[in-house]
């Protein structure tokens, strides 16, 4: 979490690091700051969003050509103007930005002390400036080699940027386990969490990896080098193809509901040349490659965490009732401490929108050492996760800014789909009609989906009804069992409702003492093997006077009869229904955290991308 954006060319830095902290303000948005250097430091720091530090800054920062910016998801030290990035080192020379966490912050810091310097906020990122200052001075280097000496002294996560007030020509960066790329432009580089701050201006990208660093020079090559043992590093200069469209609202009020409407063309793009219904084939490269481990599998295990571990819940049902294999579907951050059994015939997929989850990268290490096979399916292209697993997919969904995760959950699955569909074709598990009938299914849902958003009035009437309750509860079986969870997340995230998800038959293990006529439940219940078993879950909740709001298949008449609302989605097989069921739920959410005026796009205390643990 956290944002980090620098510029260093002929522009005037200054907007350039304001309107790329905007774009990464899905980061984290709890304070913000910039400093640039124009003959002397200009530096403005402040609790608060973007829109704050505007305020706050007031014109005052004048033209520069260097400078870095940062927007903050705290980890440690309260929000607040102090604790706020860029920090500066105790001679005011050095200006540091951090994306990141410093372990051993503790005993640096406690070093730095005893040897006179002296700290202002409670942060780890101002040891790190105060140590590579302190390298610089005692073994009378410069800052990059400064830099690199004090990295190797760091335990932790970071990805950092950092001037020196005597030199407004360089800019030093480093990257351990937090995303950093660097814009390479004409007589201009830009560094960001992503890509998103420099779309603009140039289409080149290096993405540094792990251990690398780079110095940065007015009007010189960039040089990359290993931090560990000082090696030159070639970089690979990516070209990027994401337009400047993809990043903006397009014209709707907020992100959010943009990438729920823009789902027909995200699953169409998920499955666009690879779901070839009239050849009768599915075409996926990353599976291509890994197709026997797969096919072998004597266990699959999902990972991911919140959305994307939900969107595992589903794979597991598709994988085992199409492929016939074993899953078993864990938190990452579980899975990464509790010393799991993993065999050379596992297969591991790891499920992440940014590529960038740290628990989730972090399982994919513990597994790869333990011998597994790490197939990933990730939204961003490039991402950490991308470039540590074995294999993958891309999810192909487009950027997801809004923080409550919609579009990538439907990627997900769609493509968790095409890879279930595939290994249980290739296993001979499937007739061919019925195979068929899969593609061509799976094909229309795209087109169900668009018919369904043309409506949201139904949603709408409803959140209205019910913003002010004070809890909700979803519950599912079967495969819209995570649906459920999905849904009962999407709510408590953006409009702070407390909602809990359950498997509709758990209801009477606990929570229907939770029930009475302030209850509002959230029933899935489209047409499925487990129709009349649902349609009796209902009975019992309206037998406790509770509120039923049901996701129902279109002229369901016999749930709309004891339901208090329905929601009508299209028909689809059963094992496509989360697709649909999801849709309306997303938009549930939206409107009541709308009418409650909540920052739906910037829900509190969440960030979109979470690289600490
Ligand atoms: C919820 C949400 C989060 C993410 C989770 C994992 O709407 O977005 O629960 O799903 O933080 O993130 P990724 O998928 O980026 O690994």
């Amino acid at each position: 979490m956290c944002g980090i954006v620098g510029y260093l060319g002929n522009k005037n830095a200054v907007p350039v690091i304001v309107n790329g902290l905007r774009r990464l303000e899905y980061r984290g948005y709890d304070s913000a700051g910039i400093a640039v250097l124009n003959g002397k430091l200009s530096l403005v720091k402040c609790k608060g969003k973007v829109s704050d530090l505007e305020a706050k800054m007031n014109n005052s920062i004048e033209e520069a050509s260097i400078g870095i910016g940062h927007t903050r998801w705290a980890t440690h030290g309260e929000p607040n103007d102090t604790n706020a990035h860029p920090h500066t080192s105790n001679s005011g020379d050095l200006v540091l930005i951090h994306n990141g966490i410093i372990e051993n912050y503790s005993s640096i810091k406690k070093a730095l002390t005893q040897r006179g310097y002296v700290f202002h906020s409670d942060t780890d990122t101002e040891v790190l400036v105060n140590l590579i200052e302190d390298v610089m001075k005692s073994e009378g280097v410069h800052l990059a080699k400064a830099v690199r000496i004090a990295l190797n002294q760091v335990i932790g996560a970071y990805a950092i940027a950092v001037i020196d007030q005597n030199n407004s020509d360089q800019i030093v960066v480093a990257k351990k386990g937090s995303p950093l790329v660097v814009g390479v432009g004409e007589g201009e580089y830009f560094i960001a969490s992503d890509a998103t701050p420099f779309l603009e201006f140039t289409k080149k990208a290096i993405y540094l990896e792990d251990d690398e660093m780079a110095i940065i020079n007015r009007g010189q090559e960039i040089e990359v080098l290993s931090i560990p043992d000082n090696r030159t590093i070639d970089p690979y200069v990516h070209q990027l193809e994401m337009d400047l469209a993809s990043i903006e609202k397009g014209g709707y009020d907020h992100f959010m509901l943009k990438e729920i409407y823009e789902q027909p063309k995200s699953i169409g793009d998920t499955l666009r040349g690879r779901l070839l219904p009239e050849q009768g084939l599915i075409q996926m490269d990353g599976v291509y490659q890994f197709q026997e481990k797969l096919l072998n599998a004597q266990r699959i295990i999902i990972i991911g965490c919140g959305t994307s571990w939900h969107a595992g819940l589903v794979a597991e049902y598709i994988f085992e009732e199409l492929a016939r294999i074993p899953v078993e579907v864990e938190y990452a951050s579980e899975f990464r401490y509790r010393n799991p059994v993993i065999t050379e015939r596992d297969v591991v997929i790891a499920i992440s929108q940014s590529g960038e989850t740290a628990d989730t990268l972090a399982a994919i290490k513990l597994a790869k050492e333990r011998g597994a096979t790490i197939f990933g399916i990730c939204n961003v292209v490039g991402s950490s996760i991308a470039r540590e697993t074995h294999a993958g997919a891309y999810t192909h969904a487009g950027p997801e800014i809004g923080v409550a995760s919609t579009k990538a959950f439907t990627a997900q699955v769609a493509v968790l789909n095409l890879i279930a569909i595939k290994l249980a074709h290739k296993k001979g598990l499937l007739k061919e009609s019925y195979y068929h009938r899969l593609l061509n299914e799976l094909n229309e849902i795209p087109r169900k989906i668009e018919d369904m958003l043309k409506s949201d009035a139904q949603s709408r009437y409803i959140a209205e009804l019910y913003k002010d309750a004070p809890n909700f509860l979803y519950l599912g079986r079967g495969y819209n069992f995570p649906v459920a969870l999905e849904g009962a997340l999407k709510l408590k995230e953006i409009s702070y409702i407390h909602a809990e998800g359950y498997p509709a038959a758990e209801m009477k293990h606990g929570p229907i003492a939770l029930i009475d006529e302030n209850m509002p439940v959230v029933v899935i219940a489209p047409k499925s093997g487990q129709y009349d078993k649902i349609v009796s879950n209902i009975q019992e909740v309206k037998a406790r006077e509770g509120k039923v709001i049901a996701i129902v298949n279109d002229g369901d008449s016999e749930i709309a009869k004891m339901a208090d609302h329905v929601i009508e989605v299209k028909d689809t097989m059963e094992v496509f229904s989360p697709l649909l069921t999801t849709i309306p739920l997303q938009l549930l959410s939206y409107h009541i955290a709308v009418m409650r005026g909540c920052n739906v796009d910037q829900p509190r205390n969440l960030a979109k991308s979470v690289t600490v643990e």
